[in-house]
Parts: C-alpha cells; sequence; structure tokens
C-alpha cells in the first residue's frame, strides 16, 4: 500500500514538473514578430527588444526568428542574461545599407550559456562594396556575425555568405562549438575569411564547409585549444595560423588539431606565419593530421617571412614554433613544391612529417619540398623526399604573399614579386582588446569596456 501511494506520488510531482517545464519554456521563447518584426521588413529594433525580453527571463530563453527574409542595420545583442538564452534563427538577414559603418554587423556579446541555430543565413551583400575595397582603398568594411566573450556556447546549422569582411570572429571566448556552417563567397571576394579565432580557448569547429575569398579559418594569437575537425575547406586561403608577431602583446597560441579536413583548390593547405622583423610571440602543439589536398597550391606551408604589402623590413622573426605535426597528409599540390618549411633561425624546434603523401598535378616536374632554418623529423612515408632545396625566394604562391629572405644555404635566386594581392589589409582595427583585458573570460566581462578595447585582427 505505501508502495502504491509512493508511486502515485511520485508520478503526481513527475506530471507536475512537465506542465511547470512546459509553462517555462513557452513563456520563454520570444518572437520577433511580437516586436514588429516582418517578413519582408526591417528587423533591427524587433531582434534587439526580443533579445533584450528573452535576456531578462531568470529561467531559459529563447527568441524566435521565424521563417522570412529581413533586413537589420548594425544589431548588437548583449549578456550577461539572467539564465541561457538561445536564439532560434530560421529566415535570411541582410543589412540595411549598402555599407555599414561599423566594425561589424551582428554582435553576440558577454553571454553565459547560448545558443544560434536553426537554419538561417546571414547575407552580407558583399559584393555591393568589394569592387571599392580591392580599388586598394582601406574602407572599413564590417564583419558579419561577432562573437565577442561567449562561454559555454552552441553555434550550429547556421549560413553566412557573401561577408563584406570577415564573416565570423570568436574572440574572447570560452568553450564554445561551431557545427554544420555553411560559409561562402566567391574566390575572389577580399577579406572574406571564414572564422577568425583570437583569443579564446576550447573552441571547437566540426562538420563544416568554407569556401571563401581568404582564410577558411585563422587563429591569432591567446587562442589555446582549439579543434578543426570535418572541414570542407576551398576555395580560399587555406587555414592558418597567424600570422604572428605582428603586434606587440600578442599572447602565445597553443594547442591547436585540425583533423579530417578537405581542401580543394587553395592557395594554402595548412599555413603557419609569422612576421620577419617585428615582435616576439610562440605557437606550439599545433597538429594538422589527417588531410586531404585537392590540387591545394601550398599544401603544407610554414612562412616565417609574412609580410604582405612589403611593409616591415626583412629580418629574423621572433616567432618560436614548437612541437609541430604534420601528419597522414595526402593528395595533390598544384605548385611543384609541396612542403615548403621556412624558418627564421633557430626559431621552429619539434617539427615533425609523418605520413605525407603528396603529389604535383601540372605538367613541368616533379613534387619536391623546400626547408629553410629547420631540420624536420620524418617519420614512415615522406613523399616528397623532405627538405631536397633550401627555401626559393617569392615563388608563385608562397602564402600569398611571402617574400623569404632566409634561404638557409642560400640557394634560391632573389626574385622580386609583387605581392600586394591576395591577403589583403584587414581593415583598420575591427576589434580591440587591450592587452590589461586578456585573461577575463570568466568574471570580469562586465567591466570591459568593448569600444575602447583593443585587439587587433593583422594582416590575411
Ligand atoms: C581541450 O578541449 C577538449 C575538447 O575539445 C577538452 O576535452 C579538454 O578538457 C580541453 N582542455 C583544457 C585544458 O581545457
Ligand atoms: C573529404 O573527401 C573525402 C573524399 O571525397 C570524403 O570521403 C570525406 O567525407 C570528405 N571530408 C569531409 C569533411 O567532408
Ligand atoms: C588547380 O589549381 C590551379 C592554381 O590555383 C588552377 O589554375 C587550376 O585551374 C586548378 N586545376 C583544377 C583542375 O581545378
Ligand atoms: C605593386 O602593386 C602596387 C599596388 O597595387 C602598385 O601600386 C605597384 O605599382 C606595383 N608594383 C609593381 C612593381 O608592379
Amino acid at each position: 500500500m505505501a508502495k502504491l501511494i509512493n508511486i502515485a506520488i511520485l508520478s503526481l510531482l513527475f506530471l507536475l514538473s512537465l506542465v511547470s517545464t512546459a509553462k517555462a519554456h513557452e513563456g520563454a521563447i520570444v518572437d520577433i514578430s511580437k516586436f514588429g518584426g516582418k517578413n519582408g521588413g526591417c528587423i533591427t529594433e524587433a531582434l534587439t527588444k526580443a533579445w533584450n525580453k528573452a535576456c531578462q527571463s531568470p529561467t531559459p530563453s529563447r527568441v524566435l526568428i521565424p521563417p522570412g527574409s529581413y533586413r537589420a542595420g548594425k544589431v548588437l545583442l548583449e549578456g550577461p542574461c539572467k539564465a541561457s538564452i538561445e536564439v532560434e534563427f530560421k529566415g535570411t538577414l541582410k543589412p540595411t545599407e549598402d555599407q555599414i559603418k561599423d566594425d561589424s554587423w551582428i554582435q553576440f556579446n558577454k553571454i553565459t550559456g547560448f545558443k544560434l541555430f536553426g537554419g538561417g543565413t546571414f547575407d552580407g551583400e558583399g559584393a555591393k562594396v568589394w569592387e571599392k575595397c580591392k580599388g586598394g582603398g582601406l574602407e572599413k568594411l564590417p564583419m558579419s556575425v561577432k562573437f565577442n566573450f561567449i562561454t559555454d556556447g552552441t553555434i550550429e546549422d547556421i549560413c553566412s555568405i557573401n561577408a563584406k569582411q570577415f564573416h565570423m570572429a570568436v574572440v574572447g571566448c570560452n568553450n564554445v562549438n561551431f557545427n554544420r556552417l555553411r560559409i561562402t563567397a566567391p574566390a575572389d571576394s577580399p577579406n572574406t575569411d571564414g572564422i577568425h579565432i583570437g583569443q579564446s580557448t576550447n573552441i571547437r569547429v566540426c562538420d563544416s564547409t568554407i569556401g571563401t575569398g581568404d582564410d577558411c579559418i585563422s587563429f591569432l594569437g591567446g587562442t589555446k585549444n582549439v579543434s578543426i575537425t570535418k572541414v570542407n575547406c576551398g576555395p580560399g586561403h587555406g587555414i592558418s595560423i597567424g600570422s604572428l608577431g605582428r603586434y606587440q602583446d600578442e599572447e602565445p597560441l597553443t594547442g591547436i588539431t585540425i583533423k579530417d579536413c578537405n581542401f580543394t583548390n587553395t592557395d594554402n593547405g595548412v599555413r603557419i606565419k609569422s612576421w620577419p622583423d617585428r615582435y616576439e610571440n610562440a605557437a606550439s602543439d599545433l597538429h594538422f593530421e589527417d588531410l586531404t589536398m585537392n590540387n591545394v597550391t601550398n599544401p603544407i606551408i610554414i612562412d616565417q617571412n609574412y609580410c604582405p604589402g612589403k611593409s616591415c623590413a626583412q629580418g629574423h622573426s621572433k616567432v618560436k614554433l614548437n612541437k609541430v605535426f604534420f601528419k597522414n597528409i595526402k593528395g595533390t599540390s598544384a605548385n611543384p613544391c609541396a612542403v615548403k618549411l621556412a624558418c627564421s633561425s633557430g626559431t621552429c624546434e619539434g617539427v615533425e612529417l609523418s605520413e605525407i603523401d603528396l603529389s604535383y598535378n601540372g605538367q613541368d616536374g616533379q613534387v619536391t619540398s623546400e626547408c629553410s632554418n629547420v631540420k624536420p623529423n620524418v617519420v614512415g612515408k615522406m613523399n616528397p623526399p623532405a627538405c631536397r632545396a633550401p627555401v626559393q625566394i617569392g615563388d608563385k604562391g608562397g602564402g600569398g604573399g611571402s617574400k623569404v629572405g632566409e634561404n638557409g644555404k642560400g640557394g634560391g635566386e632573389k626574385k622580386e614579386k609583387n605581392d600586394s594581392g591576395n591577403d589583403f589589409v584587414h581593415g583598420p582595427v575591427p576589434y580591440v582588446l587591450k592587452h590589461s583585458d586578456y585573461g577575463l573570460f570568466n568574471h570580469k566581462m562586465e567591466s570591459i569596456d568593448l569600444q575602447k578595447a583593443r585587439f587587433v585582427f593583422g594582416y590575411g
């Protein structure tokens, strides 16, 4: 009898809990249409109001952007919120103006417990402004979606096309997963990097397709423990660590894994780049493994003389690379030199090449590899044979504008190359975070003035 009563009570409690969960959830869905967001209309205000309402909810909440085509100007969706918050984005969003005079278009700031999902598309309509930018002007173009100081987040099933500048930037974030993203822009669109990750920890990008006119994904200083898996990259400049050493106060970068990715018709596959004449920094524990290259110009490249626009004096890079593993990398190179390791003197340690099998898919010549100032540890199959020659100066596609100044044994002739193309200057300071603001991911977010903060995304 007692048992039966217990069961009855438990069942009742269970039912009650179901009812209350449903209610909380129902109450917490904030549809932008309730704030005047209409299909075909501009939702800057509706989205902001819906966000602010949801953000004030003491229980988990969700902002809903229903299917439809919308426009918005600059939108800042900011926390901290009272509970976790989601944005279910089902529509297509385009900017209101041809050119927004801001560093970004849609910004998510200072949120703990965040999810953005729903199959929606951010369409930056970049084609309207790329031409002007290509003309050489350093116009300030906004990046499409920026995630600043997100802790415990998921961004999934989201599409970003034709950003005016970067598609996504991830700054000061911790523990954020990016799944099933589709990011596209034409191969010749300037500065349209897929995802820029800086000053962030525990970031994972998985199951995504990224094809743009610049880096598919790139990592800047202060980034730790990042894993990129199952990404199809191309067209574009490949996946890049760096550029590093361009700015004082950059923080070291460590623990990056790029695994199970395909690169198709990209300028680079996996690349590490640093400036030759600037500041100290370090990158370590870098793992590039199980990668397939399809007609990639520089499948494997370390370029410590990265200097687009020749705005630097030649010299030694002060960026130290340590524990760099290239493992099980197969496929075809569009350039006879498939492996190029251009280090400064004494800056590259613990570089390992294992199970490399790359062939040249052009006519004129055999696949080769070049090294300067580095003796990689070679394990297992190595095709092309490692370090057959010192790095040649200024070969085509040398990392989108690198000029290698220290070619070890002096084997290469000096060819000057006008390399103002390819990696464009990344706008005037799209995001700025002061050095003194570093290390604040979790606790001190409220005290940061994001407008004054100083963090610079450098060259491609
Ligand atoms: C690094 O990330 C992995 C998951 O990608 C996680 O399991 C691990 O705990 C993280 N390491 C640190 C030191 O945070
Ligand atoms: C990479 O290409 C191979 C062969 O076409 C395919 O089997 C694999 O699924 C691709 N990887 C990704 C991440 O799509
Ligand atoms: C291979 O890449 C080169 C250089 O990017 C390009 O010119 C060529 O058309 C590509 N070949 C194929 C088959 O895509
Ligand atoms: C190199 O490119 C720049 C910028 O487009 C141009 O001004 C300059 O004349 C070019 N130099 C050469 C040698 O082609």
